[in-house]
Order: C-alpha cells, then sequence, then structure tokens
C-alpha cells in the first residue's frame, strides 16, 4: 500500500526566491513523523507546499499514491488533510464552537455536533469555554481549538505548524499529550517544530531541516539522543524556546 504523504525531491519559493531544494520525504498511514529546525530554515514553507498554499517549482506532492501537486487547499483538506497552521489561525471573534463549526463540510448538524463532542473529550480544558470568544482565550487553550479545528473534517493526516510557540512547558506537554492520543488512535501527524525536544518525543520518525534542505533523517528517539544534534542545535534552540 502506497505512503500516505509522499514529497518527492521538491523544490518550491516565493516568486523567483527558492527556499526549498530537493526535500523528500514521506509519511505513511497512522505514522507520527516531525521536521525539526531552527527558525527561517523553511518549515513552514514545507507544510505549504503539503496544503497547497504554494506551488512546487519541481518535483511532486503525492496523497495516497496520486499527485496532489495540481490541487487547491480546499481540496487538498477535502482528500483528507487537516492543517493546524502557524500562530493560531481562528477567528477571535468567534466562540470555541463557531471555530470548531468552520472545520467541518459538507456533513449535517448533527455529524458536527458529534465531531465537536468527542474532541472536546480528546481537550476536555476546551469544555467549559464552548461559547467563549477564541481571541479571549489562553495561548494553550487556543493552540487546542486550533488542533480541533483541523480535526473536525475527520482527516487522515494532521499537519501541525509549531504548536508548542509560545507556550509554557507545562502546556506543551499537555498538548502533546493530546496528539500522542490523538496518534495512537491511529492518526498520522506530521508537525514541524523549532520546539526540537517536544516534537522528537512525540515522533517516531525525524527529519532536520537546514536551510530548506533535509539535513538528517533517522528515528526521532535517535536524534534526541545524539550529542552532536543537542550540541549543534538542540541547544541552541532550547536557549531561544524554554525559559
Ligand atoms: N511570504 C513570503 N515571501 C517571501 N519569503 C518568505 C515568505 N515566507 C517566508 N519567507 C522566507 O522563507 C524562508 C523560510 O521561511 P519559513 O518557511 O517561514 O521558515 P520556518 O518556518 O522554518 O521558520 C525565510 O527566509 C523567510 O524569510
Ligand atoms: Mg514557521
Amino acid at each position: 500500500m502506497s505512503d500516505l504523504l509522499e514529497l518527492d525531491a521538491v523544490c518550491a519559493g516565493y516568486g523567483r526566491v527558492p527556499i526549498l531544494h530537493d526535500v523528500s520525504l514521506r509519511v505513511g498511514r497512522g505514522d507520527a513523523v516531525a521536521a525539526v529546525g531552527a527558525n527561517g530554515v523553511g518549515k513552514s514553507t514545507l507544510l505549504r507546499v503539503v496544503m497547497g498554499e504554494i506551488p512546487v517549482t519541481s518535483g511532486d506532492v503525492r496523497f495516497e499514491g496520486r499527485s496532489i501537486a495540481g490541487l487547491t487547499t480546499t481540496q487538498r483538506a477535502r482528500a483528507g488533510l487537516g492543517y493546524a497552521p502557524e500562530g493560531r489561525a481562528l477567528f477571535p471573534m468567534m466562540t470555541v464552537d463557531e471555530n470548531l463549526e468552520m472545520g467541518a463540510f459538507r456533513v449535517s448538524r448533527k455529524v458536527r455536533d458529534a465531531r465537536a463532542n468527542r474532541l472536546l473529550e480528546v481537550f476536555p480544558k476546551l469544555s467549559p469555554l464552548r461559547g467563549r470568544l477564541c481571541g479571549l482565550l489562553s495561548g494553550g487553550e487556543q493552540q487546542m481549538v486550533t488542533i480541533a479545528r483541523a480535526l473536525m473534517s475527520e482527516p487522515k493526516l494532521l499537519v501541525l505548524d509549531e504548536p508548542s510557540t509560545g507556550l509554557a512547558p507545562r502546556v506543551v506537554g499537555e498538548l502533546y499529550g493530546a496528539l500522542a492520543r490523538l496518534h495512537a488512535d491511529g492518526l498520522a501527524v506530521l508537525v514541524v517544530e523549532q520546539n526540537a525536544r517536544a516534537a522528537l518525543r512525540f515522533a517516531s520518525t525525524a527529519h532536520v531541516v537546514e536551510d530548506g534542505r533535509i539535513a538528517r533523517s533517522g528515528l526521532a528517539a535517535e536524534l534526541l539522543d545524539e550529542r552532536t544534534l543537542a550540541d549543534a542545535y538542540l541547544g541552541r534552540v532550547r536557549a531561544l524556546t524554554t525559559p
């Protein structure tokens, strides 16, 4: 059976400025894959390519074995890609419930409500906040809504951009705990993070992105263990991301 997501020698950028060079990676069904790297190396660009927000200049993006390079972002969402973008792109003047509703499409109210109720079990902290405006929530709560909204369409693959940014370590732990439970229930996840430790603890396979290229790939646990990586990269990033 084909992998869920395959990037094959992808090059992409903004206008004429190339950012990603020859990026290949795969996410199998039920996999948890992390791509970690410092600020500005191209992690968000990579996810924008996956979601169709920017086109590939060469290479291919396949989902369930077929090229999606020509599909729009909406078509990719319908094909089974759920996206929680950087910076918690919620509707701040809408409630938690209303934001969740925006994540579901082509389903009845009954199905939508059932999905929302199930996700509120995954993120129990959101339950008492359903009627609250998202703009008034804490950073961690907003991140949970962003992820729950991406899951409202019942995607096959959840694509996450820096879910831990700006969150206290305890909240990062809670968030990744919820992701681990979703993953254990069979959800495939592709997460990019500057906070390498949290992502590498969560993922099974990992890639290190440097200057728009995949510099290292391996088992997440191995990358987490490697002293060279820890010295060269994690230490630097930890200093930037851990209060
Ligand atoms: N909309 C854009 N237009 C032009 N350049 C961009 C745009 N977005 C990001 N870049 C550039 O692309 C590079 C990679 O950015 P990005 O993918 O956001 O990195 P990361 O997510 O790893 O921090 C950076 O040099 C950034 O300045
Ligand atoms: Mg980014």
